[in-house]
C-alpha cells in the first residue's frame, strides 16, 4: 500500500536527488496567457522557459501540480475520470535528454516501484513531415531491458503532445509508459493498442523541442524534457486497485457519503455514480474556492464552470437521498484530512469555503424544486402530445425533443445551466434543442436591450452594467498600454454602479500611471469607435490577436469585440454599441488583491 502522501514524496525526492529543484505549485487559474481557463498540464505555467526563457531555479525542476480539465465533465461518474487531478511533473530546460530521460523512468517505475521490467510497455513516435521516427528513444528502451515486443511506434495521433488549438507554444513528440493490470491476455496480439483496456497509460515523458506556429513545427533552441505522471491514476495503479474512487484521495469521502445515505457504493450502481460525481465536483470545487486566485460561482467563466460544478453536484445530493450539507460534510474531509499537507491554504480558508459552498446550495435549492417540476411539465407535455398523435396516426413519429424556449425558461428563471437540462433529458430519453435555446437567448437580450433604450434618462440596471462591461475592456487595454503588455483579467465584477477588475501586476501604480490610464480610456470614449462584434472560431480569434480567458472546446464559436485596433477581446457580451455612450470614466481606488493582483474600483459618469 501506498499512501498519496508518500507517492508525491517519493517523486519529488527522486527528483531532488537528480538534481532537480522543486518550483511548488501555482493557481488552479489559467494566466490568461494561452487562453485556457484553467491549469491543465503541469507544463502549463513553465510555457515561457521551455520557450527559452531562462528559469530562476535553474534547468532542473520537479513539482507536482493540480490541474483542472473540464472537457470530460460529462464522464465523471465513471472509475476513471476526474474533474480534478494532480500531475506529477519533472523538467529538463535545455539539460539532459533522452539517454537520462529513459534511464530515470525506467528506474523510478522498476526499483522505486517494483514495477515487472518485462511487463512495461512503452510507445514511442514513428514519425511524419513535421519530426523523424524517433529510433533514439526505442534503442535506449531496450538497453535499459525493456521487451522489443513491448516497444511500440505509433502515429501522431498517439504519440505527439501539443496544447491543441494554440500557436506559439512548446510541443514534440512522446514516450508514454504502460503497464498490465492483470495478467489475462484478452488474445494472442493483447497490448498497448488492442483496445481492450488492460494497459493503462501511466505516465509521458514528452520531449520538447518544437514551436507550434500557425502552419507547422519549428524547432526550439533548447531541446527539453517535459515530464507528466497522474498522480490519481498512479495511486489506484500502484496499489492494485481499478477503480479511483478507493485511494485515500476520495475513500473517505465515499465512505461519508454511505453512511449518510445508508447506501451502498459496491451494490447500487446509481448510488455509486451519484457519490462519484458528489465526490469529484466538490473537490474540484474546493480546490478553485480555496486556491491561490480562487474564484466564486458566478454566470460568466471560470466562475460559471465552478456554478455548473456545484449544480450538478446538489441535483445528485438529492438523486443519493441525501441533504446539500453533503456536500459540507465531503468538503470539510478533503479539506481537514485528504489535502491538509499538500495544500495547507484549504485549511486556512475553510470557513470561507464551506461558507461559498452554502451560498451556492441555498441559491439552487430554493431554484431546484421549481424547475424540477417546470421541466417534469414539459415532459409530461410532450408525454401528452405523443399519446394523442399516436391515437390518429399509428405511424406518428414520437416528439423526443425540448423545445429550446422551454431550456431557455429553465436557464432564466430557474438557474439550471443548459447543460443540466441536456443531461436531465438525455436520463429520460430526450435531447434538447439547443438551436431555439440560443435564439431564445439572443431574443432576450435583445428585449432587455430595447427596454433599456425606451426608459431612457437614468440607465436601467442592464445598460449599466452593459456599460461598465465595455469600460472594463477600454481598461484592460489601457492598463495594457500603460503598464506592460502582459496585463491580463484575474477577476471581475460588475455592479450596476462600478466596475471591478483584478489583473496581474507586481506593485501599486503611480498616481500618474492612474491618471494616465484614466484619460486613455476617456480619449477612446471621446472618439466614439463602434463595438464590433463577430463570431468566428477560436482558432481563428487567437489569429486575428483576440485574447480572452475561455474554456472553449477548441474549433467552437466565440463571440468577439473589436473596439477599433484598441482593445480585441473575447467575450460573451453584451456591450454598448460605440463607446461614445459610456460618458466620463473615473478610478476611484487602486488597491492590493492578493499576493501580485492589484484590484481597480472604476465608475462611469
Ligand atoms: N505535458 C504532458 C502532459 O500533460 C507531460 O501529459
Amino acid at each position: 500500500m501506498i499512501t498519496s502522501k508518500e507517492l508525491r514524496q517519493k517523486w519529488i525526492s527522486f527528483y531532488e536527488e537528480k538534481g532537480h529543484v522543486n518550483i511548488g505549485a501555482v493557481s488552479l487559474i489559467g494566466d490568461g496567457t494561452t487562453g485556457v481557463m484553467f491549469n491543465v498540464a503541469g507544463m502549463q505555467p513553465l510555457m515561457p522557459y521551455l520557450l527559452g526563457q531562462k528559469h530562476p531555479a535553474g534547468t532542473r525542476l520537479c513539482n507536482v501540480q493540480g490541474c483542472v480539465r473540464t472537457v470530460d465533465i460529462d464522464s465523471v461518474g465513471d472509475a476513471t475520470h476526474f474533474t480534478f487531478f494532480e500531475m506529477m511533473g519533472n523538467w529538463s530546460l535545455g539539460d539532459y535528454f533522452k539517454a537520462e530521460k529513459t534511464k530515470w523512468t525506467f528506474e523510478l517505475l522498476t526499483e522505486g516501484f517494483g514495477l515487472d521490467k518485462d511487463k512495461i510497455c512503452s510507445t514511442v513516435f514513428e514519425g511524419n513531415e513535421s519530426a523523424p521516427r524517433d529510433e533514439e528513444t526505442a534503442v535506449y528502451l531496450k538497453e535499459l531491458g525493456i521487451r522489443p515486443e513491448n516497444i511500440y511506434y505509433l502515429p501522431k495521433s498517439d504519440n505527439w503532445w501539443e496544447l491543441e488549438g494554440t500557436v506559439g507554444t512548446p510541443c514534440g513528440p512522446d514516450n508514454e509508459w504502460f503497464y498490465p493490470r492483470h495478467d489475462q491476455p484478452c488474445g494472442p496480439n493483447c497490448g498497448v493498442t488492442c483496445g481492450c483496456g488492460r494497459y493503462v497509460e501511466i505516465g509521458n515523458d514528452v520531449y520538447m523541442q518544437y514551436r507550434k506556429t500557425q502552419t507547422g513545427y519549428e524547432p526550439l533552441a533548447n531541446k527539453n524534457v517535459d515530464t507528466g505522471f497522474g498522480l490519481d491514476r498512479m495511486l489506484v495503479f500502484l496499489n492494485g486497485l481499478d477503480d479511483g474512487y478507493k485511494t485515500d484521495l476520495f475513500l473517505p469521502v465515499i465512505e461519508k457519503l454511505e453512511a449518510l445515505s445508508g447506501k451502498s457504493y459496491d451494490d447500487d450502481p446509481d448510488a455509486r455514480k451519484a457519490m462519484r460525481i458528489i465526490a469529484d465536483h466538490t473537490r474540484t470545487a474546493v480546490m478553485l474556492i480555496g486556491d491561490q486566485n480562487g474564484i466564486v460561482p458566478s454566470n460568466t467563466g471560470a466562475g460559471y464552470i465552478l456554478r455548473r460544478l456545484l449544480r450538478r453536484a446538489i441535483r445528485y445530493t438529492r438523486q443519493l437521498g441525501v441533504a446539500t450539507s453533503a456536500m459540507d460534510e465531503a468538503a470539510k474531509i478533503f479539506i481537514e484530512d485528504i489535502y491538509d499537507e499538500a495544500y495547507p491554504l484549504l485549511v486556512e480558508k475553510e470557513e470561507y469555503i464551506l461558507s461559498e459552498l452554502d451560498k451556492e446550495s441555498e441559491k439552487f435549492e430554493a431554484m431546484l424544486v421549481q424547475g424540477i417540476k417546470e421541466f417534469e411539465k414539459c415532459i409530461s407535455s410532450i408525454v401528452r402530445k405523443n399519446e394523442f398523435m399516436a391515437k390518429s396516426n399509428p405511424d406518428y413519429q414520437k416528439e423526443t425533443t425540448i423545445a429550446g424556449k422551454a431550456a431557455f425558461r429553465l436557464y432564466d428563471t430557474y438557474g439550471f445551466p443548459v447543460e443540466l437540462t441536456v443531461e436531465m433529458a438525455e436520463e429520460r430519453g430526450y435531447t434538447v434543442d439547443m438551436e431555439g435555446f440560443e435564439a431564445s437567448f439572443k431574443e432576450h437580450q435583445e428585449i432587455s436591450k430595447a427596454q433599456g433604450t425606451f426608459k431612457g434618462g437614468l440607465a436601467n440596471h442592464e445598460q449599466a452594467t452593459t456599460y461598465l462591461h465595455t469600460a472594463t475592456h477600454l481598461l484592460q487595454a489601457a492598463l495594457r498600454q500603460v503598464l506592460s503588455p502582459d496585463i491580463c483579467q484575474k477577476g471581475s465584477n460588475i455592479t450596476e454602479e462600478r466596475l471591478r477588475f483584478d489583473f496581474n501586476f507586481p506593485r501599486p501604480m503611480t498616481a500618474e500611471e492612474i491618471k494616465e490610464v484614466e484619460t486613455l480610456v476617456n480619449e477612446k470614449i471621446k472618439e466614439d469607435i463602434p463595438v464590433v462584434m463577430k463570431e468566428m472560431t477560436y482558432e481563428e480569434a487567437k489569429e486575428e490577436g483576440f485574447t480572452g480567458l475561455f474554456a472553449n472546446k477548441y474549433g467552437e464559436t466565440v463571440r468577439t469585440y473589436a473596439i477599433g485596433e484598441f482593445s480585441k477581446e473575447m467575450c460573451g457580451g453584451p456591450h454598448a454599441e460605440h463607446t461614445g455612450q459610456l460618458g466620463t470614466f473615473k478610478i476611484q481606488k487602486e488597491q492590493s488583491s492578493a499576493a501580485g493582483i492589484r484590484r481597480i474600483k472604476a465608475v462611469l459618469q
